[in-house]
């Protein structure tokens, strides 16, 4: 019978792996979206190339349009073709991969829907032996999660005989109250242990290289307070514009898009105390008591300490480029911001009065996403410096692109007299270790799977962000200010210069 057939395992090959991934299912909502296409299916089908995945592992999508089984492993395939970076389709590995691919169609709000996936999963039970653990991942609006989770609910799927999570896309709300309802939404099915909130930045193994750098080597911890940290630059720049996504991107705008997540996230990583454990509840109380000691901004530190900005038309390199307000979705009225700059102070003893300086926007000159810890000068000037350069040691934290680390510092130039020169030492990763890195959603797809919640976002982080982001928020609707403020390709607003001159201080120009 097929039910008591061992299956052969194409996938796993337990020699080359510590980890062995269970038997599940990963039902997927907004299968025809554009995550599944450009992130999700490229990454199942990455981790089943390496033979990462169990022998049954299965996908269900979900989607209104209707299709046939074939019609989306069809789809799946063309995907997979278009957007893995790094990975050509292997037949053999693909035959295997596309049968445990399945298509239900149908309305999230309708009931029978989830009837239909009911019977679906029961049938892929009893044939590919997944032993009831099922991933419900959506990848939908954000106004879908919590009917999704209801609709799950009540067809009695959020509880089964093998383990049940759910993997919710960001944002998390929209501010603090609408975050904490989500929540309490989503736990009316799941229990906060079977949620897992993804942000894909801390899936990123530089991000995660963070701990390792800090905690794994004797030399930077004791440098990495107050006393010897200046300030800290975290920089997320993109080059591109919107890309499509002009109507999601009006409603969030660069503060809610990266900053309350992404960002907030990656600050957590540089700036929490160090963990007794490598355990995902020690890692992720740390990364909370980080976020809940940032200081919440009074209106007047908002002025202060923050600055919007919105791109707008511009020539680069010969080429028209579009300002925000004529994308394609934007309303040419728009007071969203593109840009978001923001000093934030961390109240605890190890950071009183450090400024961490974070800024994000589209259209900038540059793709680069780093963390720039600059160190305070020495003591005293005994040389001459034959730059007008800082003369601060600089240590650069390089997510990407040309992944790797950086130290900045002061050498004797060659030749008579003493004069000194910036000179750099340098990690990079492509030379060091010469191999592929996963992609952030190849490492949180399979931490999901075996279970592993340390790189996922927890309610109280989630509210401890919102809580720095709100006043920021209230104060910005009451005053924007006129846009567009900085041209397309540049490096934004003037007053994000400003802002940091008032301490003294320059952004790096990466
Ligand atoms: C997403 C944002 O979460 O992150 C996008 O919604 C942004 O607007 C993207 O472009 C950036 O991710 P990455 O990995 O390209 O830096």
């Amino acid at each position: 019978m097929l039910d008591s057939m061992p299956i052969e395992n194409p996938f796993q090959d337990p020699l080359r792996f510590e980890r062995q991934t269970p038997e599940c299912v990963i039902v997927i909502f907004g299968a025809n979206g554009d995550l599944t296409k450009r992130k999700l299916l490229p990454a199942l089908y990455r981790l089943a190339f390496d033979r990462r995945l169990a022998a049954g592992f299965a996908i269900v999508g979900i989607s209104r349009t209707p299709l046939s089984d074939d019609d989306f492993r069809g789809k799946m395939r063309a995907s997979v073709e278009q957007f893995s970076e790094d990975t050509k389709v292997d037949e053999d590995v693909w035959a295997a991969f596309a049968r445990g691919l399945y298509y239900v169609a149908g309305d999230i709000g309708d009931a029978g829907l989830y009837q239909r996936l009911g019977e679906k999963l029961k049938q892929i039970e009893s044939e590919r032996h997944t032993g009831g653990n099922a991933l419900f991942y959506l990848a939908t609006q954000p106004s879908q999660y919590a009917p999704i989770a209801h609709g799950i609910g009540a067809a009695g799927l959020g509880k089964g005989s093998g383990w049940r999570r759910l993997v919710v896309e960001k944002p998390f709300g929209h501010d603090l109250a609408s975050a904490r309802e989500l929540s309490d939404r989503l736990h009316e099915v799941f229990d906060e242990a079977a949620v897992y909130r993804i942000d894909h930045y801390l899936g990123k193994e530089t991000v995660q290289n963070i701990l390792a750098f800090r905690f794994g080597n004797g030399i930077f911890e004791p440098l990495w307070n107050r006393r010897y940290v200046n300030h800290v630059q975290i920089t997320g720049a993109e080059s591109i514009g919107v890309e499509g996504r002009g109507a999601y991107y009006q409603e969030a705008g660069a503060l809610d898009d990266m900053i309350q997540n992404h960002l907030l996230q990656v600050m957590a990583t540089i700036a929490m105390e160090p963990c007794a454990s490598f355990g995902a509840t020690s890692v992720r109380d740390e990364r909370s008591k980080l976020l809940r000691s940032i200081r919440p901004m009074t209106p007047e530190e908002v002025r202060q300490n923050t600055v919007a900005g919105q791109y707008g038309p511009a020539s680069i390199g010969g080429k028209d480029v579009p300002g925000f307000r004529q994308e394609e979705g934007v309303d040419p009225n728009s007071r969203t911001g593109t840009y978001a700059a923001v000093t934030f102070f961390v109240d605890n003893w190890r950071w009183a009065g450090v400024p961490f300086y974070l800024r994000t926007g589209k259209r900038l000159a540059k793709r680069v996403s780093e963390i720039a810890i600059q160190f305070n000068t020495a003591p005293l000037h005994l040389f001459n410096q034959d730059s007008g350069d800082t003369s601060a040691n600089l240590l650069i934290l390089r997510i990407q692109p040309e992944e790797g680390i950086s130290l900045k510092f002061l050498s004797k130039r060659p030749g008579s007299g003493m004069t000194l020169r910036p000179v750099s030492m340098d990690f990079n990763y492509g030379s060091s270790f010469g191999e592929r890195s996963p992609s952030a959603y190849e490492t949180l797809l399979l931490d999901a799977i075996v279970g592993d919640p340390t790189l996922y976002t927890r309610q109280d982080m989630v509210e401890a962000s919102w809580s720095v982001v709100e006043p920021i928020q209230n104060a910005w609707r009451e005053a924007t200010p006129a846009f567009p403020n900085y041209a397309a390709g540049s490096w934004g607003p003037s007053a994000a210069e400003e802002m940091l001159a008032r301490r003294g201080h320059v952004w790096r120009k990466p």
